[in-house]
């Protein structure tokens, strides 16, 4: 059966993560660990620009969020209080013929018989819950009471840490607690490449206020989290916001928005905005005895704090941000003959390597040497690669292949031989429109800066 373009592209994708180092199988030499990936020297660096970035516009620059880094290993009560231990589970069906093991959604029902999609097969247990947490053991002894969890979410520790922060950052209502950090969850069917992982990364905020204040503040969470995403060069048109409709929302939230992508395996959320009101406060408060109200100065209040979360997935941000910038064009090699050109059109402000800089030729010294100063004046601005390796054209080449958007080149005019008013003058080439200039080695530094910043 023919593959269709999405599926095709989706492939192209993959394989280009792996030969480039984006992205790896997780222990891969075995035969590989299902759900679980490793990033390489490129996706390490893409997934650092995209914490990063939100570190800066969520807690940085703001005086209403502080950050947080809890624990992985959850104490059972936590997760008891906030519903996972009872509730966090996926309806799951086993077919006796093939031995799947297959979430209930994904059986197949023809005329009302229920079919395994694997073999066919019409043997299936009843559907039965399946909790998604990964439990393990603390200490010396294997009982009960050395039951730890590995966290489904961050977002329980902010909860749990509530008062300590609120304590220790003197914040008034309306304000924020952010978090970035790895969450688990044994998922039943990994799929869709780092999509659904059993080992990925959140980036949460909670933010805490006034029970008034709620909806008002769900919008604005949506609206800032959208232009995040704009700000990072996911385009708009490919962004959607679903309201969850009240049947899917949990039975605590008062609204919930999912930011969905469009994939090329099709349109997946992204991120979800949700208003949780004071659900997880009050739990915490109810099982661990401890206070975890607000005193309100102005009106003598005591209350417990309502809560709008949005709550956003390191790994789909980086797989979005890759699937948008995968392109193909047309572009002459050396001898000016069209072939096909793979450019991966990040944001400069996303691009694990933000310059290339190349000598024109490796065995010039005098051009070698320039090129490995202007490295060094642009290292502690940005990460630069350096590249010598073959003619000019592969290495622009391979740098489109991963993103990188700028090049320059130092050639004889850098040395001032052709022309004294040219030297210490470099050509910087920009990615996507492959255009030159000609531009002082000076000036480098603010101009790259200004473009990827
Ligand atoms: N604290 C709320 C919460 O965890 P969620 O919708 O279950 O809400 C939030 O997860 C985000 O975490 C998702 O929108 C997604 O980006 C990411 N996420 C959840 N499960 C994931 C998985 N199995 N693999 C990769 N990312 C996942």
């Amino acid at each position: 059966m023919n593959k269709s373009p999405d599926a095709q592209r989706m492939e192209k994708i993959v394989s280009l993560c792996k030969r480039r180092g984006f992205i790896f199988q997780s222990s891969e030499i075995y035969g590989g660990l299902s759900g679980c990936w490793d990033y390489g020297p490129l996706g390490v660096e893409l997934k650092r620009n995209v914490k990063n970035y939100w570190w800066r516009v969520m807690v940085h620059e703001r005086d209403d969020v502080v950050g947080m880094d809890g624990a992985i290993l959850t104490h059972p009560e936590v997760l008891k209080a906030s519903g996972h231990v009872e509730g966090f589970s996926d309806p799951m069906v086993d077919c006796r013929t093939c031995k799947a093991r297959l979430r209930a959604d994904q059986v197949i029902e023809k005329k009302g018989i229920r079919q395994c999609p694997n073999c066919g097969g019409r043997d299936l247990t009843e559907a039965r819950p399946f909790n998604l947490m990964f439990q393990t053991q603390m200490g010396a002894a294997a009982d009960e009471s050395s039951i730890a969890y590995l966290r489904p979410e961050t977002a329980q520790s902010i909860f749990v840490q509530f008062k300590n922060i609120l304590e220790v950052s003197r914040k008034k209502l309306p304000f924020g607690i952010a978090q970035i950090g790895k969450a688990f969850r044994n998922e039943i069917n990994p799929r869709n490449f780092t999509f659904r992982s059993r080992e990925f990364e959140q980036m949460e905020l909670e933010y805490f206020c006034r029970p008034e204040e709620g909806m008002e503040l769900l919008e604005y969470w949506k609206e800032e989290r959208l232009k995040f995403y704009e700000n990072i060069g996911i385009s708009r048109d490919r962004l959607h916001v679903k309201t969850v409709p009240d049947e899917e929302r949990a039975f605590y939230s008062k609204g919930t928005y999912d930011i969905e992508y469009d994939f090329p395996f099709g349109r997946q959320e992204l991120e979800g905005v949700a208003y949780r009101t004071d659900y997880d406060l009050s739990q915490h408060q109810k099982a661990s005895g401890k206070s975890l109200e607000y005193f309100d100065e102005e009106t003598k209040q005591r209350f417990v704090p309502h809560v709008v979360e949005p709550s956003a997935g390191v790994d789909r941000t980086v797989l979005a941000l890759i699937c948008g910038a995968y392109s193909e064009d047309e572009a002459p090699d050396e001898k000016g003959k069209m072939e096909t050109r793979i450019v991966l059109r990040f944001h400069p402000r996303m691009a694990p390597i933000k310059c290339a800089v190349f000598p024109l030729l490796k065995n010039k010294e005098p051009l070698v040497s320039k090129a490995q100063e202007i490295v060094n004046f642009l290292r502690p601005h940005m990460n630069v690669f350096y590249d010598e390796s073959g003619a000019i054209g592969r290495r622009y080449r391979r740098q489109d292949e991963i993103g990188t958007p700028f090049g320059v080149t130092v050639d004889f005019e850098t040395l001032g031989e052709k022309d004294a008013a040219l030297r210490d003058t470099v050509t910087l080439r920009e990615r996507d429109s492959m255009k030159q200039e000609r531009v002082p080695v000076k000036d480098l530094p603010g101009i790259l800066v200004s473009r990827i910043s």
